[in-house]
């Protein structure tokens, strides 16, 4: 039912951890299925991602996708890491089957909320970046945050 790139990054997930003195952190939940991912970036003056890690409090695939997402986004630019979607994620990790593709959301959303608390901490506007919602479940409301 998973790929082997999905059963290996839930296993060996990478970039586990906080990052003191983020440059930006993101925090989002799904209360459907009530877990909760936290991606934290760090961001050189040259607007490059120097390190990114994460904490995911959820199920297998959304630890995969958020272990992937951090190794999609390292060493890239901003707009590099804006098009690092859901499905960019699902296709690094060979696919997700149906039912776990919301877990993949998580990822992105994390990500856009952390580039939103670093572009909010700097005064800055990132191309194609909306406020991010803090429950992706909710459908336009905003959720609590957690
Ligand atoms: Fe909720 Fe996977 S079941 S993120």
């Amino acid at each position: 039912m998973y790929s082997e790139k999905v059963m290996d990054h839930f296993q060996n997930p990478r970039n586990v951890g906080e990052i003191e003195n983020a440059s930006g952190v993101g925090t989002v939940g799904n209360a459907k299925c009530g877990d909760i991912m936290r991606i934290y970036l760090d961001i050189g003056e040259d607007g490059i991602i120097r390190d990114c890690k994460f904490k995911t409090f959820g199920c297998g695939a959304a630890v995969a996708t958020s272990s992937m997402a951090t190794e999609l986004v390292k060493g890239k630019s901003i707009g590099e890491a804006m098009k690092v979607t859901n499905k960019a994620v699902m296709d690094a990790l060979d696919g997700l089957p149906p039912v776990k593709v919301h877990c993949s959301l998580l990822a992105e959303e994390a990500i856009h909320a952390a580039l939103w608390d670093y572009a909010e901490k700097h005064g800055i506007e990132i191309e194609g970046l909306e406020k991010p919602k803090a429950d992706i479940h909710e459908d336009g409301e905003e959720g609590e945050v957690y």
